[in-house]
């Protein structure tokens, strides 16, 4: 459990907060780029608890590459919306007194402003935006801090068909979703049970007798390990929680990414980019088709049809912001205790003014982020040896490595 002071802690992200100082140390999924289309080329967002307006620009005469903008919401002048702005080719205009901001924030002009040195000393919050993997991502640090966009693998493939799913919003609060990543156990009963009483095999994967679960620190975050007991030791080795808010997965046989997205204390946006590998590479769309999930009924009633609609009725059950000093911790939520510290540790480490775990700065090795590194599976089958674990050692002893429990785990969904 936590205390009251741990749970605000590592739960509030505004602005000014511990955490939120840490989730802007890293690049966030701000909308879906295709939804800002030539009629409707703006759109508010709220992200870590901030109002912003995202824009793109007509293209500049000759180039056809689109130009997005992030600026916060409320006009520097007297605080209207921009959203309401007037776009042109260099900026955003906003509607009461025409004060006209530059993408980085600059403001360009105040038409009714006698001293040209007035808007010299306006400056429009504003952030950079870049898109890739059919999303717009913002970043909302340090200007001087700000890492490379990571590339991760899902969003770069070309070797597969590419779309993306967008979750209703969550009427829950980021750390919900991040805990139940590092939380195999919930497989069984929210999924592989769920699933067999309603006469689906989608959750059978996961409706087997378990014999423990395993987790451990890794380059981006945390790994993890199911292993499964039948009569023989089975593993099922799921790509890591990449820190601080994002899960890798293998779904059946599809290669996806989920960005949970903190837009304020108690509320959390989904996106999924979801890639179909082929045996080839094949020509990309410039926006992946977007497909819109329903976790409830008309009435409010959770469906629990699918996965995320289960996993949802799990997290939002919990209440707006989950009540940690109230509950009580078994050896099954090891990989949560583990997470809660990783998250500590990284607070503290940005409050005293180092980088956060799993940045990107090199541009060689941002080309595209995978998680099949042998070394890095050596890596963590070494450091399990030495926790002596009974389950881990069972497995090892069978001869499968961590790595071929991987191979053999991806395979068997292809
Ligand atoms: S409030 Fe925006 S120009 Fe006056
Ligand atoms: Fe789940």
């Amino acid at each position: 459990m936590l205390t009251k002071n741990e749970n605000e802690r590592f739960t509030q992200i505004g602005p000014g907060t511990p955490a939120g100082a840490l989730l802007r140390r890293y690049w966030q999924p701000a909308c879906i780029a295709s939804e800002l289309t030539e009629e409707h080329p703006k759109k508010r967002v709220r992200i870590l608890g901030e109002d912003v307006v995202v824009f793109r620009l007509p293209a500049e005469p000759g180039e056809d590459r689109l130009r997005y903008g992030c600026l916060a919401e409320h006009c520097a002048h007297r605080g209207t919306s921009l959203y309401y702005g007037f776009l042109e080719q260099d900026g955003l205009r906003c509607a009461y007194h025409g004060w006209k901001y530059a993408p980085d924030g600059r403001c360009l002009e105040q038409p009714f402003e006698s001293s040209p040195a007035f808007k010299e000393r306006i400056c429009q919050v504003a952030y950079p935006v870049e898109k890739l993997g059919g999303l717009l991502f913002v970043y909302m640090g340090p200007p001087d801090k700000r890492p490379l966009l990571p590339r991760w693998d899902v969003l770069v493939r070309e070797d597969g068909e590419r779309y993306i799913e967008q979750h209703p919003v969550l009427d829950c609060n980021w750390l919900q979703p991040m805990e139940n990543t590092v939380d195999p156990a919930h497989l069984f009963w929210l999924h592989g049970h769920t699933m067999r009483l309603r006469g689906s095999h989608a959750g059978d994967i996961y409706h087997r007798p378990v014999k423990g679960f395993y987790w451990d620190v890794c380059e981006w975050g945390i790994m993890k390990l199911e292993v499964y007991d039948e009569g023989h030791v089975a593993l099922d080795v799921m790509p890591p929680l990449v820190f601080p808010n994002i899960l890798r997965i293998c779904q059946h046989i599809d290669e996806a990414i989920h960005f949970r997205l903190p837009i304020d204390d108690s509320h959390t946006q989904i996106f999924c980019v979801i890639l179909k590998p082929a045996a080839q590479k094949i020509p990309q769309p410039e926006d992946p088709p977007v497909v819109k999930l329903v976790h409830k009924d008309e009435e409010g009633e959770f469906l629990l049809d699918t996965f995320p609609s289960q996993d949802a009725m799990a997290w939002e059950t919990q209440g707006a912001v989950a009540n940690r000093p109230g509950e009580h911790l078994g050896s099954s939520d090891r990989g949560i205790i583990l997470f809660r510290k990783m998250l500590s540790e990284q607070i503290d480490l940005v409050e005293q003014g180092g980088d956060p775990l799993g940045l990107v700065w090199d541009p060689a090795q941002n080309e595209c982020i995978s998680f099949d590194d042998e070394t890095e599976w050596a890596r963590w089958e070494r450091r399990a040896r030495e926790t002596h674990r009974q389950d881990v050692l069972d497995i090892l002893q069978a001869g499968i490595s961590f790595r071929q429990g991987y191979v053999a785990t991806v395979g068997a969904r292809r």
